[in-house]
């Protein structure tokens, strides 16, 4: 593990070390994809949600890092808009949960109260810090129940620094950048050439050489999924990048932030006739597609079947260790729920926090054959 460390902390210093000032273009020095071993495509896509953030702060460098040493096939990340627009990987629109803003007594009074996505929350917003003063703070562990070791050693990245780290990786490592909150982003952040949140994201996938169709010669070089919970985000990217996309789906009662339907209208047959022109996938809250009862599995809805049907890919989140979120069908056991997903119910593709667990689980179905 010292080694481990060690690596994290001289790559962390490349990184943090460029102070969020545009790196631009991809860097010297970094293996060319045809000497790397290839993305594997034979079996469901391991998903680094946020990283190894079961076992790191979330969307650090060191939670990817992790999550690549353990096998991901993807890292996954969100990207927000700094105040002065910058774009950097964070979940939250508040800095609160897993960041240590209210250590800072300098951004004391920086705290606001905006509706998002038809909520008034309250707490320090991304869209009111530059991005070096967002620098200037440290990520933490939002599980109090996780390992608490790494708060205060990390950073936010920039969405740059964050390609990068999967640029460097010795296999070709994918990435699955989600688009977050672009309503509320493009309300709070305007960029001087008139250009919005969608425009920038995509802007930079391209500077850095992410394009081409699912599975393409370029896509396998450079893997990526764009993925975005709301449904006109994807539409209008689709005219920026034939990179595939897929629909991120929540709890099915609620409505999307764009559009006037809930989450479950978007999953009938007629909407994925029409967007499977736009996205490749939808990504499902795993409990929207097999509802628990009083933490009890029951019958799986039709929805895998009827994305597949339409061509579909299927990448439900997220899959957890811990025992609070394990339904009480799989005996407290990881390993249960990931065979139940891959050999039961049939994803493309999971989204977990814990990439050394679902990747361990894959090698050794494998070597049983
Ligand atoms: C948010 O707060 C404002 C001001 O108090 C209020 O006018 C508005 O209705 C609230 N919105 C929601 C969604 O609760
Ligand atoms: C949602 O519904 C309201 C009222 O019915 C309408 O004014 C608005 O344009 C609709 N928004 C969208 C995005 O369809």
């Amino acid at each position: 593990m010292t080694s481990l460390w060690l690596i994290y902390f001289v790559l962390f210093s490349i990184f943090e070390g460029t102070n969020g000032r545009p790196l631009r273009r991809v860097p010297s020095g970094i293996l060319d994809s045809k000497e790397k071993q290839p993305l594997q495509t034979f079996r469901p896509y391991n998903i680094a949600h946020r990283g190894s953030n079961g076992e790191l702060p979330e969307e650090t460098s060191a939670a990817y890092f992790r999550a690549i040493e353990e096998g991901a096939d993807f890292i996954e990340t969100d990207i927000l808009a700094s105040k002065d627009g910058s774009l950097i990987c964070f979940h939250d629109v508040i800095l609160d949960d897993a960041s240590d803003v209210a250590d800072h007594e300098e951004f004391a009074s920086r705290k606001r109260t905006y509706e998002v996505e038809g909520n008034n929350v309250t707490g320090w917003f991304v869209v009111d810090f530059t991005l070096d003063e967002l620098k200037s703070l440290r990520v933490k562990q939002r599980h109090k129940f996780r390992d608490q070791l790494y708060n205060g050693k990390f950073s936010i990245l920039t969405f740059e620094e964050f390609i990068r780290i999967a640029l460097y990786a010795v296999r070709v490592v994918g990435i699955y950048p989600e688009i977050k909150s672009p309503v509320f982003i493009n309300q709070h952040v305007k960029w001087a050439d008139g250009k919005n949140f969608e425009d920038k994201f995509v802007e930079v996938l391209i500077d850095y050489g992410y394009k081409g169709a699912f599975k393409s010669s370029n896509w396998l070089k450079k893997p990526v999924f764009i993925q975005s919970f709301a449904p006109t985000s994807l539409v209008y990217i689709s005219k920026l990048t034939n990179s595939p996309k897929i629909l991120l789906i929540g709890d099915i009662t609620i409505p999307t932030q764009d559009t006037n339907q809930t989450y479950g209208a978007i999953t009938s047959d007629s909407y994925f006739e029409y967007i499977k022109d736009y996205v490749v996938g939808i990504a499902p809250w795993k409990d929207s597609i097999v509802p628990p009862e009083n933490n009890h599995l029951t019958n799986p809805t039709d929805l895998v079947k009827r994305a597949h049907a339409q061509g579909l890919q299927v990448h439900p989140y997220t899959y957890r260790n811990e025992n609070q979120f394990l339904h009480f069908n799989f005996h407290q056991d990881p390993y249960e729920e990931y065979n139940y997903w891959i050999n039961k119910i049939g994803v493309d593709g999971l989204f977990t926090d814990f990439t050394g667990t679902l990747h361990h689980f894959q090698e050794c179905r494998r070597k049983r054959g």
